[in-house]
């Protein structure tokens, strides 16, 4: 077996430019970039010479780094990796006959380094900080990305701040300062940390991390959709359903099943994409009936501190992803997460996250709608590790 990053020594990125997804305007990839100015949007990464094969992948490292081609690293002495990725797929049989449904799969992605899928994200944005020679960086955070990012940090010797809400849980406060991370707490969610982080990167230089507004995260998390249709020998489920936040991992899970068409590496329908959401905070679902978020409603936080994202700068994309995909936003209650949490302990020997436990009843309440058919395979997220909420 490779160890870990061995093997990507005579592979380059293919990463050419950076784009705006709304106008096509296009950002130099070269220097360090933030978000589409020019139409309030995100910046998407763009491969050029998609003339990959698959096979190519067979002896590459098991970390999300087995796909550096397509990644925006240019120099693998930068990459800052904490054994990232190729997280294990299971399958909940148990559930899936009490449930009547023909099979349901759930990605564990709390083994992942801090305990969440936040790993993928931050292990690219920190490296393509060292790539770039960024000294600090700030990021508002609800919880994970701020443990990971301060983890991340450390390996490269860069300076981090991280934002976060008062009321998150004393492991996710305290890993990030044994990691060395300064942290500041707040009164209130994560789009008041956002607001401060906007300031001390305008005031005192530090590079803002708020999800979505620098280009580097969204690549990382795509990983998640090259290792799922990997691990499945190339054919994806018939849907799978995210827990939404900022939405970086359902955006990137969509390019990557877009990239790899292009590749030619599946073929056929692509997954339906699921955002569920707590209805203490679900503007998503706001976005999907109406179109855009009322600026007057009152947001609370959730027991799934993930998903209490009041404001995501990214809800175009997500809303794109959903109505391309012929998905769905739905809405569960906090006591619907205890319930799952308990449920799914009990029948698999697994805990999820408040966030994990979301795609469990969620996918409860479509089977009830018969929204999922009874002969469709579903696809879960455990974005995180149940013992980082005590
Ligand atoms: C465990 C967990 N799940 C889901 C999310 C939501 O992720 P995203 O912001 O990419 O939508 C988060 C974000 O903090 C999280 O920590
Ligand atoms: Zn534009």
């Amino acid at each position: 077996m490779p160890a870990l990053n061995e093997n990507i020594a005579a592979t380059t990125s293919l990463a050419a430019r950076l784009q705006c997804p709304n106008c096509n305007k296009k950002y130099a990839i070269d220097i360090v970039q933030s978000y589409a100015t020019c139409c309030n949007q995100p910046l998407l990464t763009i491969y050029d010479d998609l003339s990959l094969s698959k096979e190519d992948f067979k002896n590459k490292p098991f970390t999300m780094w087995r796909y550096f081609e397509l990644l925006p690293v240019f120099d693998q002495k930068n990459i800052v990796s904490l054994g990232e990725g190729w997280t294990p797929i299971l399958q909940l049989d148990k559930l899936a006959r009490k449930n009547s449904i023909y099979s349901l799969l759930i990605k564990d992605e709390s083994v992942n380094p801090t305990g969440s899928f936040k790993a993928r994200g931050i292990s690219m944005s920190i490296s393509k900080a060292k790539e770039f020679g960024i000294e600090h960086v700030v990021i508002p955070t609800a919880g994970n990305a701020g443990g990971a990012l301060a983890a991340y940090c450390a390996k490269a010797d860069i300076k981090a701040t991280v934002i976060m809400p008062r009321h998150t849980t004393e492991t996710l406060k305290e890993e990030c300062r044994l990691f060395g991370a300064e942290l500041i707490l707040l009164d209130g969610l994560i789009d008041k940390c956002g607001k401060l982080a906007k300031q001390l990167s305008e005031t005192k230089g530090m590079f803002d991390m708020s999800t979505m507004k620098e280009p580097y995260r969204l690549e990382g998390k795509k990983t998640l959709g090259f290792e799922i249709a990997e691990q499945l020998n190339w054919k994806l489920p018939d849907l799978i359903i995210y827990p939404t936040g900022g939405g970086t991992g359902l955006i990137g899970m969509w390019k990557a099943f877009k990239e790899m068409k292009k590749l030619g590496w599946i073929k056929g329908r692509l997954p339906r994409m699921v955002i569920v959401q707590t209805e203490n905070c679900a503007p998503m679902m706001q976005m999907f009936q109406h179109g855009k978020i009322a600026a007057d409603y009152n947001p609370q936080p959730s027991l799934a501190y993930g998903l209490a994202v009041p404001f995501p700068f990214a809800r175009d994309l997500m809303l794109d992803v959903i109505k391309e995909s012929h998905g769905i936003v739905i809405t569960i209650s906090e006591e619907e997460i205890q319930q799952g949490i308990t449920e799914v302990a009990s029948n698999e020997g697994m805990l999820l996250s408040p966030e994990g436990s979301a795609t469990y009843v969620g996918m409860q309440q479509l089977l009830r709608s018969a929204w999922i058919k009874e002969n469709e395979e579903v696809m879960l997220l455990n974005t995180g590790s149940w013992y980082k909420y005590r």
